[in-house]
């Protein structure tokens, strides 16, 4: 597809459409029942190209999901799936590489050295962000022969026992499993749009990290009890928090001081997507105390699915005892993909488009905590993007029903953002190849509903 053809949303159906109605029934009788119940996307999608979405009767969306952060260069992006079809031929297919090792996975390691932190120079190869959290996990055990994982509420670090129990962001993520896994110290992230001390900062001088050594340290387990830190540099699943100065930087104070092995999860931070190439990069003090980090989504450069653990020598060479992977970890053609999605970014210098989307997301989003009453918080670090919605300011009684009214128009309107049944955000991870003035259309659109949704339900304006 041309990119240019394309200028903006193109909508033929309300939405659902007949047919998506028709797959939506197909896929109640042949899914397990959680797949769908929370989902909230009205459509069954047809296909993709660039920075849209088309569903199967028509309607054309500007894409704000991006398979989850995972196409950064938008999709179909030529350069990246033709290396990566490529390597496919080239290889044959699937092959096993944690035992035949193929050739092409030296060139990503290699560049994966060379863009992360200068001190995380070994790679574990892996396929999926879960996975990628759990090695990472194991790795810190097996190094400090410590047993457990100080982690944060609010924080998402992927399904399964180990990564889900490791992030509590909600009961329902946890449920069934929190019963069986164990090893996990869960403290308050720095959420400060909702405290859990009531506090502000920066009178509040970071008390949710006091908490861990006035509380945790105190009454729960002894430091050396703890074999490392796992935290997201910003919390995304939760609502897009960006830690306030300081607390990066206290929280590794903190790990240095007690042998902590210091765990910075970029699965879904990482490749530019907030602004930086690393979301860690924005607390320049730390970048070289980081022992070890996820990577996932947009490393995959949009093509297949890989992930990876990026660590210390130090941390990579203590256990010679240690299954991580699996048998489709770091596929031949994942790996050329994932390549040429980084080489891309570099050579489309995509980190200056961030600015510019960040730039317009400042200028358009902020305002719309002033004009509307119901526009509770707008957090953004480059294309890192939330909006809380709130029954009003002053209590923050989270506007549930409104977020998901706002979410269905805008879908109706052409713009497919994230927002999950139950809560009361709606976060948006464009392309960071994105064009401005696209950008500036989903801005448009984002405006008149809200303006519409505060009206109709007689919220008002500010
Ligand atoms: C910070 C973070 N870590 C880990 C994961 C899990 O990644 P995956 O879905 O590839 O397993 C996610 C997924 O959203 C994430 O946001």
């Amino acid at each position: 597809m041309e990119p240019d053809k394309y200028v903006g949303p193109h909508m033929v159906t309300s939405v659902p459409g007949p047919k998506s109605r028709e797959y939506h029934e197909k896929e109640r009788k042949l899914f397990f029942k959680a797949w769908y119940v929370d989902k909230d996307v009205p459509f069954i999608m047809r296909r993709k190209y660039t920075w849209f979405i088309e569903d199967v009767d028509g309607n054309r969306y500007i894409d704000m999901v991006t398979g989850w952060a995972s196409t950064p260069m938008g999709a179909g992006y030529k350069p990246v799936l033709e290396k990566a079809v490529e390597a496919l031929w080239e290889s044959g297919g699937v092959e096993c590489t944690d035992y035949v090792t193929d050739v092409h996975l030296f060139d990503l390691a290699e560049k994966l050295a060379e863009i992360t932190p200068r001190q995380l120079t070994r790679v574990a190869p892996d396929t999926t962000g879960t996975e990628a959290v759990e090695a990472a996990m194991r790795l810190a055990r097996e190094k400090t022969k410590r047993y457990f994982m100080l982690t944060f509420h609010g924080s998402f670090h992927g399904g399964n026992y180990g990564a889900a129990g490791a992030g509590p962001t909600s009961p329902d993520v946890t449920h069934g499993i929190k019963e069986y896994i164990h090893g996990f110290i869960h403290v308050p992230y720095p959420t400060c749009y909702r405290c859990p001390f009531r506090q502000t900062y920066p009178q509040c001088n970071l008390a949710c990290l006091d908490y861990i050594e006035d509380v945790i340290l105190r009454y729960e387990t002894a430091p050396d009890t703890i074999a490392g830190v796992l935290y997201e540099p910003i919390q995304g699943e939760n609502g897009v928090y960006i830690p306030p100065d300081g607390w990066v930087e206290r929280l590794h104070e903190m790990g240095e001081k007690y042998g902590w092995v210091m765990i910075d999860d970029e699965v879904q931070t990482g490749f530019g997507r907030t602004g930086k190439m690393f979301a860690i990069e924005h607390w320049p003090q730390v970048v070289e105390k980081v022992d070890l980090m996820p990577l996932a989504k947009a490393l995959s450069g949009g093509a297949l699915p890989i992930a990876a653990v990026m660590g210390t020598d130090e941390v990579m060479t203590a256990s010679d005892n240690l299954y991580l992977g699996g048998t489709f970890a770091w596929q031949p053609a994942a790996c050329a993909g994932a390549l040429a999605g980084i080489e891309a970014m570099e050579r489309e210098n995509v980190l200056d488009n961030v600015a510019r989307l960040e730039k317009i997301a400042q200028d358009r989003m902020t305002p719309l905590m002033e004009k509307y009453e119901i526009v509770g918080d707008v957090r953004i670090k480059g294309v890192y993007l939330a909006l809380e919605f709130v029954e009003d300011k002053e209590t923050k009684t989270p506007a549930k029903e409104l977020t998901r009214q706002i979410h269905r128009r805008l879908i109706n309107k052409g713009v497919v953002g994230i927002h999950e049944r139950g809560l009361w955000w709606i976060r948006w991870l464009p392309a960071l190849n994105m064009p401005p003035q696209l950008f500036h259309k989903a801005c448009d659109l984002l405006e008149e509903t809200i303006d519409e949704v505060s009206r109709e339900y007689g919220k008002g304006i500010a």
